[in-house]
């Protein structure tokens, strides 16, 4: 599904954050990213929805080159694909009812399709009883829940989570876990970036860990890479 080639990325001119890495990420998959701060979890993530492009090497989301994508193409992209961050962005003066309806709206969704699938996303987060809160009504971990069913409203095919646990205490951050574990049976594709190894270890899937920009272990290799 994701195929990264010899993929390098720079950023200004000299700080070499992605270095010539090889990974292959198949549909369905739980795909754990653990590494340090500062060691290119975020980039890789980034090139992956085309925010950032690489110097070299080809990124492959179902044969479609992000790397060479046509920047009209890009909302297309997006839409197959949901991302969740750290620091939550919930759209404070809107409910989280109003805030997943809000993502749907701007993807072009029909009124009928949001009032009927809102309350089915909010049951899958498990906050059927939150539809009209509003973001400081909530826990963080609850907004967290908000932030990943924002992130799901448009069934993307590929859940990107970077650190959604950074800002929760550990019974908060497992939940998270256990509700993207959720969504990946059910499933899409999720990809966790975290430096938490701890955390990562006790999720029993595919781990991939990243050091200083390259690949140092590849679970599914079942060796160290370097
Ligand atoms: N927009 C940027 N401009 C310049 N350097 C950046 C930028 N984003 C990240 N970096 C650098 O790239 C490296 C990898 O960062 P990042 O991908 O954010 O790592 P992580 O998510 O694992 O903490 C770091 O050295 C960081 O300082
Ligand atoms: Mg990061």
């Amino acid at each position: 599904m994701i195929k990264f080639d010899s993929v390098t990325k720079t950023y200004n001119h000299s700080n070499q954050a992605i270095k010539n890495i090889n990974l292959e990420i198949h549909k369905g998959e739980f795909l754990s990213l653990v590494g340090q701060s500062g060691a290119g979890k975020s980039t890789l993530m980034k090139l992956i929805i085309g925010e950032e492009k690489p110097d070299s090497g080809r990124i492959l989301i179902d044969d479609i080159d992000v790397a060479r994508i046509r920047s009209m193409d890009i909302p297309y992209l997006r839409r197959k694909i949901g991302v969740v961050f750290q620091d939550i962005k919930l759209l404070p003066n809107r409910t989280a009812f109003e805030n997943i309806a809000f993502a749907m709206e701007v993807a072009g969704e029909r009124v009928e399709d949001i009032k009927s699938h809102v309350p089915k996303i909010l049951e899958t987060v498990g906050l059927e009883d939150k539809a009209k809160a509003f973001p400081h009504e909530m826990s963080g971990g609850e907004r967290q829940r908000v932030a990943i069913a924002r992130a799901l409203a448009h069934n993307p095919v590929l859940l990107l989570a970077d650190e959604p646990t950074g800002n929760l205490d550990s019974i908060n951050a497992w939940d998270i876990i256990q509700l993207l574990l959720k969504i990946n049976k059910d499933g899409t594709t999720v990809i966790l970036a975290t430096h938490a190894k701890d955390l990562v270890n006790s999720i029993k899937k595919r781990v991939v860990t990243i050091e200083k920009g390259e690949i140092v272990y590849d679970q599914e290799k079942g060796k160290y890479v370097l």
